[in-house]
């Protein structure tokens, strides 16, 4: 038998996962709330069977990330009603009955883009349809924004937009249908690893007055952001929907609340410190 004994166990479980700043923020929270746990990011390559090895190894709570956001909502013995409704998890919690599903991805998106724009009938644009771009996308549906989903792999993007009853235009003819959007969410892959440099759309795509977010977050900023930001687009800090989806999920593993003083500040500062000294990937 395997029991922690340094209070309890939480990690980021996903494939690639180093770049994780999860567990320097979630760290700041435990030491400002005053919580024994220890958080962990954990590469992990075969989703059914290790969270079972982490059951056994003690592991009480996981954030999940790419790619395995949808798998783990399959996992789940249960899910909540808005894990269901986005088809995505990304934060689970043991019970004495298996591993517990939620989602607070839209949690995190929803505050993080309001802090820079109204959102309520607003034209909003989401790049990707994976387990990230399906939280994006509901946020912004549920807050009343006209969403449409772009994705390189089509079958995937329509069934995403039938599914969320928005419209689907293909990545590569994003261009060439010139429509206006106010607000733009990339919630590809692109930008994470390798690819950092890689352009998903050209300069030209971004306009003056558009609000941006790229998901992907880090020291130094992706080719997306730096694009739109140079083009005049107001940004959203990827680094506030980390920050919000986890405080989401720390309320719900703790069972208490996480207010913006001390605890979410502590966290943004840790985040902000931990950002500027990251080496360039
Ligand atoms: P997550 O669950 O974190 O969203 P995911 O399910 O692996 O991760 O989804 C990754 C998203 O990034 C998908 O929308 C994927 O597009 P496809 O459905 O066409 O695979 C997108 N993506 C990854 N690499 C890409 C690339 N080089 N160009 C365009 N889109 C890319």
């Amino acid at each position: 038998m395997i029991r922690p004994e340094q209070g309890k166990l939480f990690a980021v479980i996903g494939n690639p996962v180093r770049h994780s700043l999860s567990p320097i923020m979630m760290s700041a929270a435990f030491k400002v709330m005053g919580v024994r746990a220890l958080y962990a990011a954990l590469y992990v390559d075969e989703l059914a069977r290790d969270l079972d090895l982490l059951h056994k190894a003690g592991y009480s709570g996981l954030s999940v990330t790419v790619p395995y956001k949808e798998i783990a909502c399959r996992l789940s013995v249960e899910v909540d009603q808005t894990a269901e409704d986005i088809g995505a998890v990304n934060t689970l919690l043991r019970d004495n009955h298996g591993w517990q599903g939620r989602n607070t991805d839209w949690i995190g998106a929803l505050r993080a883009i309001s802090r820079v724009t109204e959102i309520g009938d607003r034209n909003a644009l989401v790049l990707g349809a994976g387990g990230a771009a399906r939280a994006v996308a509901y946020a912004l549906k549920r807050a009343g924004a006209h969403v449409t989903i772009s994705n390189r792999c089509v079958e995937r993007g329509r069934n995403l937009s039938e599914q969320f009853r928005c419209n689907f235009v293909p990545l590569n003819s994003l261009e060439k249908n010139r429509a206006h959007y106010d607000i733009v969410a990339q919630c590809t892959s692109v930008g994470l690893t390798e690819n950092r440099h890689a352009a998903l759309v050209s300069n030209s795509f971004f306009q003056p007055g558009m609000t941006v977010m790229d998901i992907v977050y880090g020291a130094r900023p992706t080719a997306f952001s730096t694009s739109a930001r140079n083009a005049g687009c107001s940004i959203v800090s990827g680094l506030d929907m980390l920050l919000y989806q986890g405080a989401a999920q720390l309320e719900w593993w703790l069972g208490r609340p996480v207010p913006d003083s001390p605890v979410i500040a502590a966290m943004r500062q840790a985040l902000e410190e931990s950002a500027s000294h990251e080496e360039p990937r």
